[in-house]
């Protein structure tokens, strides 16, 4: 008798071994008190209510949902260790659905100020005033928004160390599980739990940087991110030596307060290269298929492997790559500098993606009207692929997917949804991805690439090296 599914936790009083049943009642209050603290599940209710027990059931799917657990309903291992990891205080509003960005609230004006009240005893104060200063940059670089550290007098975020203690109307715990919470705004409140040892440029201890970077997302509008590698998740994953944001808050802050205007002396404008002039030009920017970034990559016409970067095109073989060709010697009127590339097994048709624009060609002839606009789907995706599976196009941008089929009228909004949805353990935002002549699909981002089996799972033991695998140098 199986004594872990949802209906053996009905009928464990009655069959189940004891001491089993025990340890399984203390595991189910201990997941229902989690899940009632951080916003999954609303109601107290009897667990021997199978009607309760269904709401607990939906509640860890959502919650094992949100935290890329296999989504058993169940109160496995797994889930136990997430609900045991450190985690900000605050709630998890997911509420049964993925609503794409929690917003709690925004400032009206764009010039912030914060005051440090108190330091932790465990860091220099010179080392969290550093700490800090990065963590409210990591949010400058993206939005127009600025930071001015005040020494006196009212500030707009308020930063604070404190214990287990009357200090604030919401206690610490102690050391562990709560690290820091921080209040919506127009509070802007933020405290650090001093139990817990605070620590920058370390593995060890928490880290001071990126739990403020989390808390001052909040003391922005932020709510908790479903995406387990966002800074903005519920749960810290420890201190990462390249901290970087994920492209779901960069995407949350930015609807909040806008993107960041590019300097002078940034070209930012993505515009189509112009033919270059003369033949030293042309020569310069022809990629090195060694170590080229890929633009798109596809099984195109004549089942032939078509890699795209910069201008140029070339075919990769069991032989390895042929000469660069520029791209419009292939496909007349396509721009360089692609977004994405698919053909469709189903129907011989080309589409390129570049920007918000949409190039349809059959073999190597436009077709008529194109380009044409991008609407339904976002502008400047990383990549396109044909899924033989359900033979949909899937369209990628940073972490989500949308499917599209070629044949049908497509209601798209139920996009986009997560990229680990549809393939699991594959990168965010990669540079390209295709189906192969073997049925696989692969990813590439910068010099790796990984291989999803027929399960839509990444095979063991990738990423490997595109330049050794594929273009054999
Ligand atoms: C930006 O880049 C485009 C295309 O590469 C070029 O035509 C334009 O002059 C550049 N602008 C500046 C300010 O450098
Ligand atoms: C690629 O390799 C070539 C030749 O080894 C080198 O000149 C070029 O700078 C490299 N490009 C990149 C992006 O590393
Ligand atoms: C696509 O091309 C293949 C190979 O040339 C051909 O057998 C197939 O009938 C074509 N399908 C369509 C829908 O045109």
């Amino acid at each position: 008798m199986d004594c872990t599914g949802p209906l053996a936790l009905l009928m464990a009083l009655t069959v189940c071994a004891f001491s089993a049943v025990v340890q399984q009642w203390t595991e189910l209050n201990e997941a229902q008190t989690y899940l009632r603290t951080y916003g999954y599940l609303s109601n107290h209710g009897d667990a021997q209510d199978p009607s309760y027990l269904e709401e607990v059931i939906e509640a860890l799917r959502v919650f094992q949902r949100v935290n890329d657990l296999p989504l058993t309903g169940e109160i496995d291992e797994a889930t136990l260790q997430v609900m045991r990891q450190p985690r900000c205080g605050m709630k998890d509003p997911f509420n049964q659905k993925l609503h794409k960005f929690r917003v709690l609230g925004y400032w009206r004006k764009r010039s912030l100020t914060y005051r440090i009240y108190n330091y932790t005893p465990d860091m220099k104060k010179t080392v969290t005033k550093m700490a800090i200063r990065s963590a409210f940059k990591y949010w400058s670089d993206v939005t127009p928004l600025s930071f001015r550290e005040v020494e006196h007098g009212r500030a707009d975020i308020k930063i604070s160390f404190h214990k287990k203690d009357g200090y604030c109307s919401v206690p610490f715990d102690g050391r562990g599980h709560v690290l820091a919470h921080a209040e919506p705004p127009q509070s802007g409140i933020v405290h650090f739990d001093d139990d817990e040892y605070w620590t920058e440029g370390v593995y060890y201890g928490t880290n001071l940087r990126i739990i403020a970077a989390h808390e001052i997302g909040h003391a922005l509008g932020l709510g908790h991110s479903h995406y387990s590698t966002a800074l903005m998740a519920p749960v810290y994953t420890g201190y990462r030596a390249n901290f970087r944001l994920h492209p779901d808050d960069v995407q949350g802050i930015q609807a909040l307060y806008g993107e960041r205007k590019p300097s002078n002396s940034v070209n930012s404008t993505a515009s189509y290269n112009p033919l270059p002039t003369d033949s030293s030009s042309e020569t310069q920017n022809i990629p090195d298929p060694c170590n080229a970034t890929l633009d798109a990559i596809m099984l195109g016409p004549w089942r032939k492997t078509f890699a795209f970067s910069g201008d140029y095109v070339w075919t990769i073989s069991d032989l390895g790559y042929s000469t660069p060709i520029r791209i419009d010697r292939l496909w007349k009127g396509l721009p360089g500098h692609l977004s994405a590339a698919v053909y469709s097994q189903r129907t011989n048709k080309t589409y390129f993606f570049k920007g918000n624009k949409v190039w349809k060609y059959t073999s190597f002839g436009l077709e008529y009207g194109y380009p044409k606009q991008v609407k339904r789907i976002p502008a400047n995706i990383d990549a396109a692929l044909y899924l033989e599976k359900n033979k949909k196009l899937v369209f990628i941008k940073g972490s989500d997917h949308w499917q599209w089929d070629e044949l049908k009228y497509n209601d798209l909004s139920g996009y986009p949804k997560p990229l680990s949805l549809l393939f699991s353990r594959v990168p965010p935002s990669p540079d390209a991805a295709f189906t192969w002549t073997n049925g696989k699909v692969f990813f590439f981002k910068g010099d790796e690439y990984w291989r999803v089996n027929k399960q839509l799972s990444v095979d063991r033991g990738y990423p490997l090296s595109k330049r050794e695998r594929w273009m054999q140098c």
